[in-house]
C-alpha cells in the first residue's frame, strides 16, 4: 500500500500551516509535526456539552424523528449525557465546532448526533467503561478535517465533480493530522478515528482502503452512514425514510462492510420494544426506495462510459 499524500495544505482555523500540499504522510512526518507541536503549550480543554449552545442544540436534534424513537429511555439518556459531559476537547477543536455552527450547519448537527449515537452504540456493545469514554470523545471530531475543505464544496447542492469529491474525501487525512497536532500525540485515538471512519471491513472504503478491524471506529462509521441517510444534505433536500436507511445499513453488513452486531444494535434501537441486539432478527428483504432527487455518488464530470472530462 502506497503512503498517503497530503493533497492540499492542512492548516488550522487561525491559518497556521501544519503540512503543505504534496507532503507524503509517513510516520516520521507525523512524529516531526507532533514534536514541534509539543514545543507549544498544550491547548486548554473544555467540555463540549458546556460549550455555547451545544447541549441545548443536541437535545433539540434528538427530539426529532427518527432520533426521538431511538433515544426514549430517560435513565439511559441521563447516563449517556454523563459520558458525553466527560468529553473535553482542546479549545481550537471547540472553535471548529463553532465554525461549523456558523458556516455549515449540516456538519454541526451531524457531528453532534454522531457523537450521541456512537456513544449509545458503545454503551450497548462495549463492556469496557474506559472504552466508552474513549469512544465518546471521538464522535464529535470525526469530521474535524472538514475545516480544510472549501465551504463551496461542503455546501454544493449539485453533484460534485471528481476533483471536488477527492477534496471532500481528503477531510479524513486532514483531520488525522490536525487532531494528532492538537492532542500532541501521533497515536491519538481521535486522530485515528478521523482518518479511518470511512474505511470498511472489506477494505472498500477510503482514504487508505484498509480492512477496518477496530470496533470503536465501527460505531462512528455506522452512526455516520445512518445519519447521512436520514438527514437532509446540501445535495439532497429530502432524506431517506428510516426503513430505507436501515435497509441500506443492513446491505452494508451483507457485503461485510460493517459488523452485523453493530447493525443489529442500531435496528434494535429503532424498534418500539427495544429488544436486546443479540435477539434482534434483521429482515434482509428490501422494500424501501431512496429519494428520487438523491445525487449522492453521482459524479458531475463522468459520462456513462466512465470517461472523465
Ligand atoms: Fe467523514
Ligand atoms: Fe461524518
Amino acid at each position: 500500500m502506497s503512503l498517503p499524500k497530503i493533497l492540499y495544505p492542512v492548516q488550522t482555523l487561525d491559518n497556521q500551516l501544519l503540512l503543505p500540499a504534496g507532503t507524503v504522510l509517513t510516520p516520521d512526518t507525523l512524529d516531526a509535526l507532533v514534536d514541534s507541536s509539543k514545543s507549544l503549550s498544550s491547548p486548554r480543554r473544555c467540555s463540549l456539552l458546556e460549550f455555547g449552545s451545544v447541549k441545548k442544540d443536541l437535545l433539540r436534534f434528538l427530539s426529532i424523528p427518527p432520533w426521538a424513537s431511538i433515544f426514549t429511555d430517560q435513565k439511559e439518556i441521563a447516563r449517556l449525557l454523563d459520558s458525553m459531559e466527560a468529553v473535553r476537547l482542546a479549545l481550537p477543536v471547540l472553535q471548529g465546532v463553532a465554525y461549523f455552527q456558523g458556516r455549515d450547519f449540516y456538519t454541526y448537527r451531524h457531528t453532534l448526533v454522531v457523537f450521541a449515537l456512537s456513544t449509545l452504540l458503545a454503551m450497548i456493545l462495549s463492556e469496557d467503561s474506559e472504552a466508552l469514554v474513549q469512544e465518546a470523545s471521538t464522535g464529535p471530531t470525526h469530521d474535524f478535517g472538514k475545516i480544510c475543505v472549501p465551504l463551496h464544496v461542503l455546501r454544493k447542492t449539485d453533484p460534485l465533480t471528481r476533483a471536488e469529491r477527492t477534496v471532500l474525501e481528503h477531510h479524513t487525512l486532514a483531520g488525522y493530522v490536525l487532531l494528532a497536532h492538537y492532542d500532541q500525540d501521533p497515536t491519538s485515538f481521535a486522530a485515528a478515528v478521523a482518518r479511518d471512519h470511512h474505511e470498511r471491513r472489506d477494505g472498500s472504503g477510503y482514504p487508505r482502503g484498509v480492512c477496518l478491524t477496530e470496533r470503536l471506529v465501527e460505531f462512528v462509521a455506522a452512526s455516520d452512514v445512518y445519519d447521512a441517510l436520514v438527514s437532509k444534505r446540501p445535495y439532497r433536500p429530502i432524506s431517506y425514510d428510516n426503513r430505507t436507511a436501515l435497509e441500506e445499513v443492513t446491505a452494508m453488513a451483507e457485503r461485510n462492510q460493517i459488523s452485523w452486531d453493530v447493525v443489529k444494535a442500531l435496528i434494535a434501537r429503532n424498534r418500539e420494544s427495544k429488544p436486546h441486539y443479540s435477539e434482534c432478527v434483521v429482515s434482509t428483504e428490501k422494500r424501501g426506495s431512496p429519494p428520487s432527487d438523491n445525487v449522492y455518488g453521482v459524479i458531475a464530470d463522468q459520462d456513462p462510459f466512465g470517461v472523465t472530462h
